[in-house]
């Protein structure tokens, strides 16, 4: 399995120099840098930006940036994204990559729960990548459509939706996490707003399109 990742990234465009920098500083720098998206599932990002074509994305769960900084290198003249992050230790190391990075006037940095935010900021969102807290992942997904942050045509991809794997196997207590996720991907699958498909990708995304 090893190996076979490692084929793909080698078989796949290289990231840029400041990527592979941000990088190496959240696994120095930063617990738990295993969170970032990385090379090819940043890859991944930036093409399906590329794809969609959206003028407005949000991010829920900035981490270091890496993920925001791939799909601003997709955007489209005009485009935004707005990222959430929760964790305001991170804001430095997040604000100074933005900065250095080439898309620093496309990007909006909110400190704090995307729970509380995004009401807030009164927007529709024409793409939307989940990557927040896996407890929550219901709770964004219920709070983008009551605050009307998504609509028809809208795109929702949610990351980690495997989990590891764990979402098939049998609950382990004290594990909160895998109901919640497995508990996600039910809710999705049932809703009759959208259509979805899970996709093997790294942890798994599951890419959800509002009818
Ligand atoms: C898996 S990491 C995100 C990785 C990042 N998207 C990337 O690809 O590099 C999850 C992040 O979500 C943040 N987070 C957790 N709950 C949040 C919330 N309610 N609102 C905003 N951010 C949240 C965490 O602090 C953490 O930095």
């Amino acid at each position: 399995m090893e190996a076979l990742e490692t084929y793909i990234e080698r078989m796949s465009t290289a990231e840029s120099e400041l990527l592979a920098e941000l990088e190496r500083e959240t696994y120095l720098r930063v617990i738990n840098p295993r969170m970032i998206s990385g090379h090819v599932q940043g890859k991944f990002l930036e093409m399906l930006v590329r794809m969609i074509r959206p003028q407005r994305i949000l991010e829920i769960g900035t981490f270091t940036g890496y993920s925001a900084l791939s799909m601003a290198a997709g955007l489209p003249d005009g485009g935004v994204i707005d990222t959430c992050e929760v964790d305001d230790e991170l804001e430095f190391m997040i604000r100074s990559f933005f900065d250095r990075s080439a898309y620093a006037d496309k990007l909006n940095l909110y400190i704090g729960s995307a729970l509380d935010i995004v009401p807030t900021l009164n927007q529709t969102y024409d793409m939307v990548f989940i990557d927040g807290d896996k407890c929550e992942y219901s709770a964004y997904y219920k709070m983008l459509f009551e605050c009307g942050a998504v609509r028809s045509g809208s795109w929702i991809l949610a990351d980690n939706i495997l989990w590891y794997g764990k979402v098939v196997e049998q609950p382990v207590k004290g594990d909160k996490q895998t109901p919640a996720i497995v508990e996600f991907n039910r809710m999705v699958s049932e809703d009759e707003r959208v259509e979805n498909v899970i996709l093997p990708l790294r942890d798994g995304l599951n890419l959800v399109r509002v009818k």
